[in-house]
C-alpha cells in the first residue's frame, strides 16, 4: 500500500474541539476550511481520563465526507476495537505503544484490513520505545501534550522527538509520516515543520480560529513553500 506523498504539510483538524451534539456541523466546518484530513480522538476513560465516542459514531460520520479519517486510539488494548474502527471507515489507525503489547501483530492486522497503521507515544515516552515498530507503520504520531484533553499547552521538550524520528527515517530509508498532536498553533507550526513534521493535528486552535481557511493555509506554509 502506498503512502500518499505531498510537498506540503497535511492539516488534520480534530473533532474533539467540535460540538459533540452536532459533529456533522464540525465536519462541514473542517471541509469548508480546506483542511486535508479529519482527526478523530477515541478515548476510553482508562488509558486517558476522558471519554469520547466509538466505532458507531465513526461509521455514522463516514458518509458525510470524503476526507480521510485519521483515527487516534487512546485506549487500552487497542487490538480489541481496531477492526471495528477500520470497518467503520478509518483510513489511518493509530494506537499507543504504551497501551499495546503486540504492536507488530496489530500493525499487520490493520494493514491487512485495508488501513494505514500508525503508532503514537505520550510525552514521557522516549523515541527508543518505537525502535522496532518503525519498520512496520505508515505514521508516527508524537503527542506534544498529555493525551486526554484539547486545549493544553504544547510541551516544548517533545520537539526533539520529531527531529529524532526524522533522522531515523532518513537513516533507515523509511517513509512513515510524522504527525504532531497537542498544542499545535500558528506559533509553533513553522518550527514543527522544520523539525520534520508532515501532519499537524489541531483541535482548539482550529475551532477557535475566526478565519479557518487562512489558519489552515498558514499551518501548511512551511519554509521554502
Ligand atoms: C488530545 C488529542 C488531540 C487534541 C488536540 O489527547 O489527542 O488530538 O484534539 O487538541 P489541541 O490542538 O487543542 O491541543
Ligand atoms: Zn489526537
Amino acid at each position: 500500500m502506498s503512502i500518499e506523498q505531498g510537498p506540503t504539510t497535511i492539516v488534520a483538524p480534530s473533532l474533539l474541539s467540535a460540538n459533540f451534539a452536532n459533529l456533522a456541523a464540525g465536519i462541514e466546518v473542517i471541509e469548508d476550511s480546506g483542511a486535508d484530513w479529519i482527526h478523530l480522538d477515541i478515548m476510553d476513560g482508562q488509558f486517558v481520563p476522558n471519554l469520547t465516542f466509538g466505532p458507531k459514531m465513526v461509521g455514522d460520520l463516514r458518509p458525510l465526507t470524503a476526507l480521510p479519517f485519521d483515527v487516534h486510539l487512546m485506549t487500552k488494548t487497542p487490538e480489541r476495537l481496531a477492526p471495528d474502527f477500520v470497518a467503520a471507515g478509518a483510513n489511518w489507525l493509530t494506537w499507543h505503544i504504551e497501551a499495546c503489547t503486540h504492536s507488530h501483530r496489530l500493525a499487520m492486522l490493520v494493514r491487512e484490513l485495508g488501513a494505514h497503521p500508525g503508532i503514537s507515544l505520550v510525552p514521557s515516552s522516549p523515541v527508543q520505545l518505537l525502535s522496532q515498530i518503525l519498520w512496520h507503520v505508515d505514521l508516527v504520531l508524537v503527542m506534544t501534550v498529555d493525551p486526554g484533553f484539547g486545549g493544553q499547552s504544547f510541551i516544548k521538550s517533545c520537539m526533539q522527538k520529531i527531529i529524532e524520528l526524522a533522522e531515523i527515517r532518513q537513516e533507515r530509508e523509511l517513509s512513515y509520516k510524522i504527525a504532531v498532536d497537542g498544542g499545535v498553533s500558528l506559533e509553533n507550526a513553522v518550527q514543527l515543520r522544520e523539525a520534520g513534521a508532515d501532519i499537524l493535528v489541531s483541535g482548539s486552535a482550529f475551532f477557535e480560529s475566526k478565519q479557518k481557511q487562512a489558519y489552515v493555509k498558514h499551518l501548511r506554509k512551511a519554509p521554502g513553500h
